[in-house]
């Protein structure tokens, strides 16, 4: 398993056998379900109101003093004063093992777990079920009650860089919060589809495989296929730029003689040649035979894929990703769009404008979405045009139940329109199954050398920064036994605790300086956490397997309490994330927990303890472990040892 990618690695299943009388409620995996059900049946009884309507009224808490569950009155829609109705209750709720006597607060009841049930409960949990611990593959059943109808079956479709052009801010958000989602829907137990859809066709195309031939080597793109490509696709773009001068002053002077009546036919003659050997109308021929299926120019684009391919799962691996489809614009087949031409034509959706085909929105109910253009004067179709066979493509070859695109808000039209022409043209039902998960800018990302080219280039900047910061401190440094490799995974550990920072929506600044620190909620903070948590255990020498026996009725200080609290909601905060789709979900609660660490440790010690205090002790610190290291797996870190 060590060769694994450090995604996520355990799933976790309650058999229909245990299945609660209540709907969603997964005793066996969530702890707090075992309190939900127990307050509802309680108050039920004591108060005559029907359980199934208390059940999923009764909510987490985003802080630990407003009790572990809460039950807001009003949401039971009893015809009765909120508070007086919550002083009522709480004075009807009978005595329990399992809960203290709830408290009213407003038209609130808080409801707080007994320490030492709950400790055994979900200290023994977590130290059992390791990295299942958390995840629910109830949620991605078909039907919850009947398992042999398998899994749902979701698409994300993230990253989608262009070949030969930069790797830009917008492709590592996508990379990042791709690669975040689809953990979310493994450990909620979906069957996940990671598509790759490569900005790979186009004119563009043509342009680098005519500057291949002057500016390319066979050597150097085998050895480095994305800068060498780039190299070359700079260098046949100034060439262009170049001639672009010549052509314009040619014009210019057509038009003015025009203008004053002159005679222009060697002038016409003169712009034809130059157009004709120029770099750009070459291009434009060269991908016309690609699009026609020339061989000689398929071969060598689909080397240029290939290489390109190959060097990014490289890097992709970096960040804990494998794609399972490296899908891409030139993928799609003509029918799939000829197709859907038919049926916006049938459906009365597109028409004629100026000899290219659009499909004006505005007097289809979407007035903010305008218009645009399906296939072009010449007949060649879009970008959206190939979005638009891409989605039909893959409900047919995967009958998806969902499908996530992860792009730019920048793209927010773009999907937008793909979604409603996919409805108009008659499939409402594939569009409904669709979403856009958009994020917004990235300022200021270039590496220290210069642009950015590839992702490698900004995680190697990084990576040796962390160095730096890691030298500082040279008796830990001498510690860490192989730094180069500790110091990339804490600089990719730092970018995208950096993106994960904040809501999708928000940009950010890329700031080198402060997601290096080790100060703050950064990636290092919450790496050096983990490896304090693990040098604690190696340092203790106690039998880790043996944790799971140790009387947790010593943790009896309020710390330890507390600490037990927050581990017992980690199953809450996966499947609150699962709703909210936002790493920062998890990425908060991680970092409440590591706070609660810190402020623990001098408080509850675990060397020079009594033996017993000692491992009960530690099995509360190897838990905390555990739950930082599932919740940085499933935010695409890999947790380290030391550092
Ligand atoms: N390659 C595109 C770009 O870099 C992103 C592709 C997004 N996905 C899509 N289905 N259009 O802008």
């Amino acid at each position: 398993a060590a060769s694994l990618p450090a995604s996520v690695e355990a799933l976790s299943l309650q058999s229909t056998a245990q299945k609660s009388q209540f709907a969603g409620c997964f005793p066996t995996l969530n702890p707090m379900d075992i309190y939900r059900q127990h307050i509802a049946e309680e108050l039920g009884k004591a108060a005559g109101i029907d359980a199934q309507k208390i059940y999923p009224r009764i909510v987490w808490t985003s802080t630990l003093d407003k009790g572990d569950l809460s039950l807001p009155v009003a949401s039971l829609q009893i015809k009765q004063n909120p508070v007086e109705l919550a002083k009522d209750l709480v004075s009807k709720f009978p005595a329990s093992d399992l809960i203290h006597p709830p408290t009213q607060l407003g038209p609130h009841i808080q409801f707080f777990c007994k320490p030492q049930p709950l400790s055994s409960n979900v200290l023994g949990r977590i130290l059992k079920e390791k990295a299942a611990y958390g995840t629910n593959g109830n949620q991605g059943q078909k039907d919850p009650s009947d398992p042999s109808k398998g899994q749902k079956k979701i698409i994300i479709e993230f990253s989608s860089p262009n070949i030969a052009k930069p790797f830009h801010a917008g492709h590592l958000r996508s990379t990042i919060i791709g690669g975040f989602l689809a953990n979310i829907y493994t450990v909620m137990g979906w069957d996940v589809i990671k598509m790759n859809y490569l900005g790979d066709w186009g004119k563009q195309y043509g342009l680098l495989a005519r500057g291949f031939k002057d500016y390319g080597n066979e050597e150097s793109l085998i050895k480095d296929p994305i800068n060498h490509l780039f190299d070359v696709y700079v260098k046949i773009n100034r060439v262009v730029s170049e001639q672009d001068g010549p052509i314009k002053e040619l014009k210019e002077q057509i038009k003015t003689k025009k203008e004053k009546n002159e005679d222009v036919a060697e002038l016409e003659a003169q712009l034809a040649k130059l157009v004709d050997v120029s770099e750009d109308e070459q291009a434009r021929r060269y991908f016309k035979s690609m699009e026609d299926g020339e061989p000689d120019a398929l071969a060598l684009w689909r080397k240029f894929r290939d290489l390109s391919i190959e060097k990014y799962k490289q890097t992709y691996a970096r960040l804990n990703i494998d794609f399972d489809v490296y899908s891409g614009e030139s993928q799609i087949k003509s029918e799939s769009m000829t197709n859907a031409y038919e049926l916006m034509e049938k459906a009365g959706v597109s028409e004629k404008s100026e000899g290219a085909v659009i499909v004006d929105f505005t007097k289809h109910g979407a007035k903010k979405l305008g218009k645009a253009i399906i296939v072009r004067k010449d007949g060649t179709p879009l970008y959206l045009t190939r979005d638009i066979g891409a989605i039909t493509e893959r409900d047919n070859e995967y009958h998806f139940d969902k499908m996530i695109y992860v792009v730019a808000a920048q793209q927010d039209l773009h999907l937008a329109q793909l979604f409603k022409v996919t409805e108009l043209m008659g499939h409402k039902d594939l569009a409904s199954r669709c979403q856009h998960i958009n994020f917004g800018m990235v300022r200021g990302m270039s590496t220290r050398k210069g642009t950015v080219k590839f992702l490698d280039d900004i995680l190697r900047d990084v990576g040796d920064k962390m160095h730096e910061v890691m030298k500082k401190n040279d008796v830990k440094y001498a510690q860490v036994e192989d730094p180069e490799k500790t110091a990339d995974i804490l600089g990719i550990t730092s970018v995208m605790v950096q993106d994960m920072t904040g809501k999708r929506v928000n940009g950010y600044e890329f700031n080198l300086d402060a997601m290096t620190s080790f100060e703050g909620d950064t990636g290092p903070y919450l790496q050096y956490a983990h490896a304090r948590l693990c040098s604690m255990t190696r340092k203790s020498e106690l039998d880790v397997d043996e944790l799971v026996n140790a009387n947790f009725d010593l943790l009896t200080e309020q710390h330890a309490i507390d600490l037990v609290r927050l581990l017992a909601q980690w199953p809450d905060v996966l499947l609150q994330t699962a709703k909210t789709l936002e790493p920062i979900t998890v990425l908060s609660y991680l970092f409440r927990m590591t706070h609660m660490l810190s402020s623990s440790y001098d408080v509850l010690k675990v060397i020079g303890s009594e033996p017993d205090v000692k491992q009960a002790r530690m099995a509360l610190y190897a838990s905390a472990r555990q739950v930082l290291n599932n919740g940085m797996r499933v935010l695409g870190l890999s947790p380290v040892q030391r550092c």
